[in-house]
């Protein structure tokens, strides 16, 4: 049985990231999306209502399931006894980071390998960054993000706004 881990911040949940789950839970028995609970940084959405958005937009996939997970992954990918780790690489630079980070990982947990899926081209371009900045200044984000997600950025940027 294989067991993967779809770790990232998912603040918010772009098209991308559904691109990338979507073709993962396709080819492994469960996949497991794994929310980060950093706290040093200052998330637009709490880790709790980023599980719940992932929820509600892989509810159709029956071998994902999504939880929270704080630390190091290398840590989170031990105790839910998980075989590897996916990373969606999108350019270069992308791959130069997500290299760097898997070969730490792999020291820090020597059973633990890394798959890179490279994102569809129609959604190369985006990042939550640039959906958030969109988004921030009343842009159109309807490309971007899946259309259930779309009102509630919208509505968090107006409540943030009053
Ligand atoms: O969506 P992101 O922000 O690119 O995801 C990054 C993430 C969550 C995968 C990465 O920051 C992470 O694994 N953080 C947990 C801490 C950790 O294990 N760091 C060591 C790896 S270099």
């Amino acid at each position: 049985m294989s067991k993967a881990v779809y770790p990232g911040s998912f603040d918010p949940t772009t098209n991308g990231h559904i691109d990338i789950i979507k073709r993962a839970s396709g080819f492994v028995d469960t996949l497991v999306v794994a929310v980060l609970e950093n706290p040093s940084k200052n998330p637009l959405f709490s880790v709790e209502e980023r599980v719940e958005h992932i929820k509600m937009l892989t509810g159709d996939l029956e071998n994902v399931c999504v939880m929270p997970f704080s630390g190091l992954l290398a840590d989170f990918v031990k105790k839910i006894n998980a075989n590897f780790v996916i990373r969606g690489v999108r350019t270069i630079t992308d791959f130069e980071y997500e290299f760097q980070m898997a070969l730490t990982n792999r020291s820090l947990n020597k059973n633990m390998e890394t798959l890179f899926i490279p994102t569809s081209t129609q959604v190369l371009y985006l990042s939550s960054s640039v959906v958030k900045e969109v988004a921030m200044f009343g842009g159109d984000i309807s490309d971007m993000v899946p259309e259930k997600l779309k009102n509630i950025i919208v509505e968090k940027f107006e409540s943030c706004a009053e």
